[in-house]
């Protein structure tokens, strides 16, 4: 089964050609960072415009990359919810033309089940498992009891840690997206600060992380006010130090609840290293799985695979009157 999946939910551009839900012939992404770095953030109606631009050349290149007829895609996929409203109608609208110009079914996939999939691509889920997504909009535990059946037990009551991220390395003055950079800088800080770990109940499954965020932000001001240097540094690996415990206590907690045999991490936050090393150093007898960094954030390849599975699954395709949805939840248990 050939499939072409376009994802255009948020900055970045892209479009793969997957086959049987595991080879990768092409995987084109064109991000628009640069362009929303001097915003501090991505403003949606620029990037719906820079989709509008880019959206028909990554699909061309995908095809070309792959070398394949059109004749030979089987189906067309594309992330429909959620995301930005205009960037996701963007890539739906390409979508329903190259499948109707060319006769090919329609199928929309939830963005965050692309992300969880992403750890099918080099690697082999085995269920039950537990996966944690961590991006820009969502922090999640999943338990999976198959391909595509999710149940959520638990997410964020606040802010999502990829946004904690962004808003502490924007205070820090560094420049969007702060996520990869604070990671960057932790690496040569030490915690030497300390930060609050925000577990909330600790038998539950929900995180917040607005009560950390607010912390950084007063210990900024309070150095601020007193004129005294701050360790930026320090501040990230304090920072990065204090999320990690909490997210790898939950996932662990998760993982021994449901006696689950593999927990997978995905999202944007999954390429980040410290979280990769705590998660590594607590994972007991758990697989652990981490997708390639270069499938962490946004691809479409990680929906092609998702739509092959959902696809095999329920035997369905969508109607042309598909649409886009900001919001949404994960499809059925
Ligand atoms: O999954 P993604 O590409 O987009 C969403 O669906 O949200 O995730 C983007 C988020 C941003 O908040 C970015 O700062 C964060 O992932 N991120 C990181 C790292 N790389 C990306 N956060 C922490 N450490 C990283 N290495
Ligand atoms: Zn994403």
């Amino acid at each position: 089964m050939i499939i072409l999946a376009i994802e255009t939910s948020c900055d970045e551009t892209s479009a793969a050609i997957i086959e049987d839900g595991k080879i990768v012939l092409s995987n084109i992404v064109v991000t628009q960072m640069d362009i929303h770095k001097e915003f501090g953030g991505v403003v949606p109606e620029i990037a719906s415009r820079h989709h509008v631009t880019s959206i028909t050349k990554v699909i061309d290149k995908a095809i070309e990359t792959a070398d394949i007829e059109i004749s030979k895609i089987d189906l067309v996929a594309v992330t429909n919810a959620p995301g930005l409203i205009g960037a996701l109608l963007v890539g739906i609208n390409a979508a329903k033309a190259f499948a109707f110009s060319h006769n090919i079914p329609i199928l929309g996939i939830n963005h965050i089940k692309g992300h969880i999939y992403a750890n099918q691509i080099e690697d082999e889920m085995i269920f039950p498992l537990i996966a944690l997504v961590v991006s820009g909009g969502h922090t999640e535990l999943v338990l999976m009891e198959g391909h595509n059946r999710f149940e959520m037990i638990g997410c964020t009551q606040d802010d999502a840690v990829g946004e904690a991220y962004d808003k502490v390395a924007r205070v820090l003055g560094l420049s969007y997206p702060g996520g990869p950079l604070v990671d960057k800088l932790s690496k040569i800080g030490e915690e030497t600060y300390k930060l609050p770990r925000s577990y909330l109940k600790k038998d539950e499954f929900n995180f917040s992380f607005s009560g950390l965020k607010s912390s950084v932000i007063n210990l900024i001001h309070n150095h601020n006010q007193r004129n005294e240097e701050i360790r930026i540094n320090d501040v990230c690996r304090s920072f990065q130090e204090s999320v990690s415990d909490v997210l790898v206590q939950k996932t662990m907690m998760a993982a021994e609840r449901f006696n689950v045999k593999q927990i997978i991490v995905a999202g944007g936050v999954a390429a980040n290293s410290g979280l990769r090393t705590k998660m590594n150093e607590n994972k007991k007898h758990y697989e652990l799985v981490f997708p390639n960094i270069k499938y962490c954030t946004d691809n479409a390849t990680m929906i092609g695979i998702a739509a092959y599975y959902q696809y095999q699954d329920l035997k369905m395709y969508d109607k042309m009157d598909l649409n886009g949805k900001p919001y949404s939840e994960l499809g059925r248990k």
